[in-house]
């Protein structure tokens, strides 16, 4: 029994780890962070009337994402392309970039 919950403590610890680690190497997350850069830049950086996306916090990059999602946030692209993603996706694109600036 005890056993058992120290295993179910380290799976607690270590899945947000696995999930949330900041790989930046992933070859996953920056073939999903190109979707991206045709438009803002390869470092998220901006491009002519495409804002910056390297320079938006965490919490703020996801809220913009969701609420271009839901339609809460009007948009030219970015209603249609946020529906492609999850919320997961929204973290890991907001640290990516973040990495970036
Ligand atoms: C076709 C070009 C294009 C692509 C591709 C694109 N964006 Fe955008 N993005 C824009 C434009 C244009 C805006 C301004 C809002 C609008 O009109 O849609 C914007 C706005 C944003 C904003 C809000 C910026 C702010 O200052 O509030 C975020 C965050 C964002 N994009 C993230 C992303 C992410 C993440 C991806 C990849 C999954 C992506 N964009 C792909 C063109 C693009």
């Amino acid at each position: 029994m005890f056993e058992i919950s120290v295993y179910a403590a380290a799976l607690a610890i270590s899945v947000p780890q696995a999930v949330f680690s900041d790989d930046c190497a992933s070859p996953d997350l920056a073939r999903i962070a190109l979707a991206c850069t045709g438009c803002h830049g390869t470092s998220g950086q901006g491009m002519g009337s495409i804002p910056a996306i390297n320079v938006i916090p965490e919490s703020k990059f996801i809220r913009a994402m969701q609420d271009f999602k839901s339609g809460h946030r009007s948009a030219t692209v970015m209603d249609r392309i946020a529906r492609g993603y999850e919320d997961q996706d929204f973290l890991k694109l907001a640290r990516f970039f973040w990495n970036r600036r």
